[in-house]
């Protein structure tokens, strides 16, 4: 069984055709890359697996559930067993690292010396034990990111959902960042969904790629693969192969 199955979704908003018939199949322990230009639909994949956002059609799977018929508790399950890692970090500015990565557990109602145990572990696991009573704004982007990294993890999460997890990093950081993400992957076999408008992310952590253009995947597949062989003209112009035409779809 698949860990999360899209079948068909279409995302439609008011003229706006987010997704058109989209479907996806991820296996546990996957690193699936999602690449495309702005407006893409890449975003608003991304809450469709969480459930942030509700399909106009199709359906979505986690391990053989449709989200669509959870109750509201299982809902809300559900999401604390998935986390979020954003461009511009999403931290609490007036909490430190510690009670940054300790919130979502505090949500969940964990009791507080389970909490304190398991904030040393992630500080630890990503290198932050010293910044523990620091403020995000005392922070490098890398290190904020290392919080965000250390706050998805924080309730055992089985899917860890990046949208542009590296985009507002220089190229040294985003390495690192990459080469955290990918040793925890390999270390507990939680599965990434891994957004980017990069080719070279994609080359770095990720074992398989979806290439969405317009509301579609048009190439989908193991990287290797896909590295080898692109046969869709937006995968050779994000390789490089090809002169890049079109670009983003909003014009604003
Ligand atoms: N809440 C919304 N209301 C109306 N239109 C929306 C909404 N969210 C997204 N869209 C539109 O849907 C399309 C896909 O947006 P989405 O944010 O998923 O793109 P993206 O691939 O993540 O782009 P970017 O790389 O710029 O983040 C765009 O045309 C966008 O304007
Ligand atoms: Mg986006």
């Amino acid at each position: 069984m698949s860990l999360i199955q899209l079948q068909n979704v279409s995302k439609r908003y008011a003229e706006v055709t987010a997704l058109d018939r989209v479907s996806v199949d991820v296996q546990t322990g996957e690193m699936l890359g999602i690449i495309g230009h702005s407006g893409a639909g890449k975003s608003t994949l991304l809450r469709m697996i969480n459930g942030l956002e509700q399909p106009t059609d199709g359906e979505v799977f986690i391990r053989g559930k449709n989200i669509a018929h959870l109750s509201k508790s299982d809902l809300r399950k559900l999401r604390s067993k998935i986390g979020m890692i954003f461009q511009h970090f999403n931290l609490l500015s007036s909490r430190t690292v510690y009670q940054n990565i300790a919130f979502p557990m505090q949500i969940v109602g964990r009791k507080k010396s389970e909490i304190a145990l398991r904030v040393e572990e992630l500080l630890d696991r990503v290198g932050l034990t010293d910044k523990r009573n620091a403020y995000p704004s005392q922070l490098s982007g890398g290190q904020k990111q290392r919080v965000g990294i250390a706050r998805a993890l924080a309730n055992q999460p089985q899917i860890v959902l990046c949208d542009e997890a590296t985009s507002a990093l220089d190229p040294a950081t985003t390495d690192s960042i990459l080469q955290l993400i990918q040793e925890i992957n390999r270390e507990t076999g939680i599965t990434f969904v891994f957004i980017t408008h990069e080719m070279s992310v994609v080359e770095k952590v990720c074992s398989h790629v979806a290439v969405l253009e317009a509301g579609n995947i048009v190439e989908t597949g193991n990287v290797a693969d896909v590295f080898s062989n692109p046969q869709h003209d937006v995968t050779q112009s994000f390789l490089g192969l090809k002169p890049k035409k079109g670009g983003d779809r909003n014009v604003s």
